[in-house]
């Protein structure tokens, strides 16, 4: 009995097609309010950062500090707001957090997702799915300058101890010229304390060095456990990014106001 090789086929070739894209929804909505968003956060960011003022409200129950501030270690900082010293020179070019800042922006920049939603916004890398790159060459992030993409693991790790910082921003918060005190602003930062945590740990990188390399789980029943939570997070890593990038605006919004006099913080205790 006799038996016929069968032949792989031949790959068809692609179909000639003219249009750019066949897609007919309205798939750059979601670039362009990505463009709209993170350019309108990133212009008040800066220009807050670099007014180094009305970034520290204090008063006989309270005591609050912005994140875009925290950790205040600069010769300007005011004294009561500086838990961490002074000792960076007052220039107007040095933002007052020039310590965190960097490692927060390195955070967000090299996060999987704003990856994509930069690359997707701004590079038109490419815009959407099922439309064409907006680039004739694609190299992927194997070459210098994103060939440093690769950091994100060690932007993670300051990212962690920033939060630690912010952490304790929001505990010294209840604290006033004259003792402990409870009002809005609290809850203000305490939200935003809690947003932080979530988006820092639902961290791709965070959820590899939690359960990655691991053969059996069942051997790592409690590093299992959290893999398991910041797995769960990590399903909702895009949405806490944009919640996060709110909830640090409007806590320095909030803040600013207050310490600008614009109107008082709304106080249920002291
Ligand atoms: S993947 Fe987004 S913060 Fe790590």
């Amino acid at each position: 009995m006799t038996t016929t090789a069968t032949r792989p086929a031949e790959p068809r070739p692609r179909a000639a097609i003219a249009a750019k894209t066949l897609r007919t929804d309205r798939w750059w909505i979601e670039p362009l309010l990505t463009v709209v968003g993170l350019t309108a956060w990133l212009a008040y960011g800066v220009t807050h950062v670099f007014m180094q003022k009305w970034y520290f409200a204090q008063g006989p129950g309270y005591h609050y500090l912005t994140p875009f501030y925290s950790p205040c270690v600069s010769n300007g900082c005011a004294p009561e707001a500086a838990e961490f010293g002074r000792f960076l020179p007052d220039v107007w070019w040095i933002p007052y957090a020039a310590l965190s800042l960097p490692f927060l922006l390195l955070f967000r920049l090299t996060c999987y997702y704003y990856r994509k939603a930069y690359y997707r916004s701004f590079w038109a890398s490419p815009p959407a799915c099922a439309v064409p790159d907006g680039h004739k060459r694609y190299t992927g992030e194997t070459r210098f300058p994103l060939l440093f993409q690769n950091a994100h693991r060690y932007a993670f790790y300051a990212a962690v101890l920033i939060s630690l910082v912010n952490t304790w921003d929001a505990i010294v918060a209840f604290d006033g010229t004259k003792g402990f005190g409870f009002g809005l602003g609290n809850l203000v930062l305490l939200a935003n304390v809690v947003l932080l945590w979530a988006y820092t740990v639902s961290c791709h990188s965070c959820r590899h060095i939690i359960g990655g390399r691991l053969k059996h789980f069942s051997e790592h029943p409690v590093r299992y456990r959290f893999w398991t939570f910041v797995s769960t997070l990590n399903t909702r890593h895009m949405q806490l990014a944009w919640i996060t990038l709110g909830t640090l605006a409007l806590t320095d919004i909030y803040i600013l106001a207050i310490s600008a006099g614009w109107f008082p913080d709304l106080r249920f205790f002291n």
